[in-house]
């Protein structure tokens, strides 16, 4: 495991990010326990979300090597995650959270260097200075028995709260929970 002393983090531009995307995919498929060949047609996807207005991106490297990650845009009316979201909240509860919103869509950290606090450091680089109300994220639901996962744990510790829970998105068999959180003024 490499020592704490040894991770720097640092901001990418969506060049950065697009140079990396390899390393991205390994630390993406290995943090959330994927099969690496079933990550490949994310690839696109995740090269066209550089393009989104507002995008941010933030890494962890240990000696060069890639070992965490985090990515987001400004969420807008078109954008399929906004939209599915949009369908599942009242008139009242769209104006309060996505309305204007930073969006976090990935955040990882490779299993050998969990625990350390990495994820955290790592969400708070990338909200630092957003000029957004809001940020909202979605996570697969915690199972009411079970101790709150790592990714649980962080968002909580982190202030985010309840926007929906156990919403179903198309083409996936979880039911997610959508979260968020008021930012400070810019
Ligand atoms: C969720 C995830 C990003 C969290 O990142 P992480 O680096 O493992 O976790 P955290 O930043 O929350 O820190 C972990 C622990 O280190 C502690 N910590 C914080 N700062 C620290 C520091 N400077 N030194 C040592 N420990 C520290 C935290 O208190 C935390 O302990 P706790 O949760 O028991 O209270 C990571 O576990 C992960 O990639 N999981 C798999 C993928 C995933 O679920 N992604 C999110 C999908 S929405």
């Amino acid at each position: 495991m490499a020592s704490p002393r040894s991770l720097s983090l640092v901001s990418w531009t969506a060049d950065d990010l697009q140079q990396r995307m390899d390393e991205l995919l390994d630390v993406y498929a290995s943090a959330m326990g994927y099969h690496r060949t079933i990550m490949e047609w994310r690839r696109g996807f995740i090269a066209s979300h550089t393009q989104r207005v507002g995008f941010r991106a933030v890494a962890t490297l240990s000696n060069n090597r890639l070992v965490g990650f985090s990515y987001g845009y400004l969420g807008r009316p078109g954008q399929w995650w906004h939209d599915q979201v949009r369908a599942a909240l009242s008139v009242a509860a769209y104006a309060q959270w996505l309305s204007d919103c930073f969006e976090i869509v990935e955040l990882h950290v490779h299993p050998e260097v969990q625990g350390a606090g990495v994820g955290q450091r790592q969400l708070a680089a990338i909200l630092r200075g957003v000029q957004a109300h809001t940020v909202v994220l979605s996570t697969p639901e915690q199972p009411a028995a079970a101790p709150l996962s790592p990714a649980w744990r962080l968002y909580r510790r982190c202030g985010f709260v309840d926007v929906i829970r156990r919403l179903r998105f198309p083409g996936d068999e979880r039911p997610f929970a959508v979260l968020g959180r008021t930012l400070p003024p810019t």
